[in-house]
């Protein structure tokens, strides 16, 4: 078997431009989505993926304001700025990009966002909506990202044996959540760190998610036949020629499963078209 591609590149344009129409119709009636991003640092990669958000804010028609504090900037300064564009009437969406420097606690700055701007919806608001089944407000990106890609496959997902691999705050706990909501239906596992035989795991299951940022974690030959991977891992690893981007799931897997995201342009894209969804739906007040 030789899996169907999920393309998250393709699928995040169709998205793109539905809200492409959505914003301009917004800028119409008064002033175009505003969604501010705020990287603290130097990390290359955080700079690289706050670099393709604005993009995708040009592409759609987003306007973007981005705060570059120093990482010897100190942890009041973001905490004013964040204090102020709570404030600003003109700001939809923040997004604090992670991870910030030794010093700074995330988990308050996400917590000090005010929910209605959380456009990562990592505020725990938001992350508790999903608990209680409400499920149309500011969702996780990534997760949200996930769901869209299996549903988009038009396999049955209801009672099928979901393994999510990873359970950070960001990907895999929110990710289980919505997995097994009502009307996904899927029949959730989390492994993380400590959990015993995860080939085992693997090998038993419908769908895996794979969200540890370990490159090739998952071996091709842990993938059951005919199941869906979802491969969330984007890591950029050495080689001869300089080096190149690989997910979590070595791309072998490809032989066993039906379906599988790709490492570039799968899940990377589309979780940025959730974000500019979940932009445009702060500005319209449906949060
Ligand atoms: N760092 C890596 N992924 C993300 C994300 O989705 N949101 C934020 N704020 N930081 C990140």
């Amino acid at each position: 078997m030789t899996a169907q591609v999920i393309d998250g590149k393709a699928m995040g344009a169709i998205i793109e431009k539905g809200l492409t129409d959505e914003a301009k119709a917004m800028e119409k009636r008064g002033r175009a989505p505003h969604l501010v991003v705020v990287i603290v640092g130097d990390d290359a990669a955080s700079h690289v993926y706050v670099r393709n958000k604005q993009r995708a804010c040009e592409r759609i028609g987003i306007k973007s304001t981005r705060y570059d504090l120093p990482s010897t900037s100190n942890p009041s300064d973001l905490i004013d700025l964040v204090d102020n564009l709570n404030k600003d009437v003109g700001v939809d969406g923040i997004l604090v990009q992670s991870p910030l420097p030794a010093g700074f606690d995330e988990i308050s700055i996400t917590e000090m966002i005010d929910p209605k701007k959380d456009v990562d919806g990592f505020h725990p608001v938001n992350l508790g909506r999903i608990v209680t089944g409400k499920v149309d407000g500011l969702l996780p990106c990534t997760p949200s990202a996930v769901i869209h890609m299996l549903e988009s496959t038009g396999e049955r997902l209801a009672g099928k044996k979901a393994l999510v691999v990873g359970r950070s705050r960001i990907v895999g706990m929110p990710t289980a959540l919505l997995l097994a909501q009502k009307g996904v239906d899927a029949t959730v596992t989390i492994s993380h760190s400590r959990s015993s035989d995860l080939q085992g795991l693997c090998l038993d299951s419908d769908i895996i998610v794979a969200a540890v940022g370990r490159p090739g974690m998952i071996k091709s030959d842990w993938v059951k036949s005919g199941a869906i991977v979802i491969d969330v891992g984007i890591n950029r690893i050495e080689t001869e020629g300089g080096s190149k981007l690989v997910g979590d799931v070595e791309k072998g897997a490809s032989d066993r499963a039906s379906w599988m995201t790709p490492v570039p342009g799968g899940v990377g894209p589309m979780t940025i078209a959730m974000l500019m969804r979940n932009t445009i739906r702060a500005a319209g007040d449906e949060v």
